[in-house]
């Protein structure tokens, strides 16, 4: 089997973040969240990937995978000039998949469990497709499926009654017959060629598309709110280790990650779930956690942070408390009086400079 990454779009809901860069390339447990993509595909022995990648920053996605080498698979790029929508996307793909069957992962879907079993069970199928449903309390915002006696009967994008609260998740299995419906398939409401619609012409057309439950975590990150909770998540997964230099007086509660040549100074106290990368200086009487990344080099003083992602090359310096905020590589927030113990929220670009 090959495998599909999608990696285009504009991220609009995104901005300030996405402004320089791919929505998918936004840190996740200091990773870029479309490598948990790559990492699955991988687990599931899918090592040949063709990444699409359009609007802002796609250089960026070359830049950072190249080849794959790295990651021990084999990457090719394919470019979609215009948002066309998911099958447009796929359509691109035709030669690159050839007649084998695929995986088409969204690069912004996060999810917990291996897709391995998901994948070999598609593999030694006669399905023509599979998807996998998961229950969420906000249907009309994903494509949804109705399902009797363990049969889908009907795939809808968007629909605004809901016959059921199962999403179609972004990983999906397909076979070489979806390109003939691709042939005939017209663009929606929103001028995309939906692979939810796609799906529908299968089944429409009696092929056989059989589905499996994710029943414990699943997002498609679409918000900052997204992001930071599927951060949390991630990092609770993830296994402590401590490759850094700490002071005496330093104390860690739960999971906590910290990176080669951090600093932690003394009277620092670390609440986990947290990861810290490398080079980072954690300085006296910062609150750090729960749910925190924090990127290479950053340096960090006197803050009480929680539920929130700092990225790398940043600045953080003062008496402030800062929550549910994403602050981009190369920012900094320095305050300079003390005595405002209000919660601050920060949304922040690359290169954001705050003083106050
Ligand atoms: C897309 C699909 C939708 C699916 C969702 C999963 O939505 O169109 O069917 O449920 O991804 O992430 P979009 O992100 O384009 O709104």
């Amino acid at each position: 089997m090959k495998g599909i990454i999608l990696h285009g779009g504009h991220g609009t809901r995104l901005r300030p973040l996405t402004h320089t860069g791919p929505k998918q390339l936004l840190p996740i447990g200091n990773k870029p969240m479309s490598q948990y993509c790559i990492e699955s595909l991988k687990e599931a022995e899918v090592t040949e990937i063709a990444i699409i990648v359009g609007g802002i920053g796609a250089n960026k996605v070359r830049e950072y995978y190249g080849d794959g080498e790295k990651l021990g698979v084999k990457i090719s790029y394919i470019e979609q000039n215009e948002p066309k929508g998911i099958a447009h996307a796929i359509n691109l793909c035709q030669n690159f998949i050839g007649n084998e069957k695929f995986i088409v992962f969204l690069g912004d879907n996060i999810i917990q469990k291996s897709i391995r079993n998901f994948a070999q069970k598609f593999d030694k199928s006669n399905s023509d497709a599979s998807i996998l449903l998961c229950k969420v309390n906000d249907p009309s915002r994903f494509g949804i499926a109705d399902i009797k006696d363990n049969k889908i009967i009907k795939i809808i994008e968007k629909p605004k009654n809901p016959p059921t609260n199962l999403a179609v998740t972004g990983i999906y299995f397909l076979t070489p017959v979806i390109f003939k419906i691709f042939e005939v398939l017209q663009p929606s409401w929103r001028n995309e060629l939906e692979i939810t619609d796609a799906l529908q012409l299968l089944l429409e057309n009696k092929y056989k598309i059989s589905y499996d439950m994710i029943t414990d975590y699943w997002k498609d990150t679409g918000t900052p709110e997204d992001i930071i909770h599927a951060n949390g998540v991630i990092l609770e997964k993830m296994e402590s280790y401590f490759h850094g230099i700490k002071e005496n007086g330093f104390k860690s509660k739960g999971k906590v990650m910290i990176g080669k040549n951090t600093k932690i100074e003394k009277d620092v106290e670390i609440q986990g779930p947290v990861i810290i990368g490398e080079n980072c200086i954690i300085k006296s009487k910062s609150k750090i956690g729960p749910n925190i990344s924090i990127g290479n080099n950053t340096k960090i003083s006197q803050v009480d942070i929680a539920k929130s992602i700092i990225m790398s090359d940043c600045v953080i310096e003062g008496d402030l408390k800062i929550r549910d905020s994403i602050i981009s590589n190369n920012s900094q927030i320095i305050v300079t009086e003390s005595h405002n113990t209000n919660e601050k929220i920060f949304l922040l670009g690359e290169g954001t400079k705050i003083i106050f």
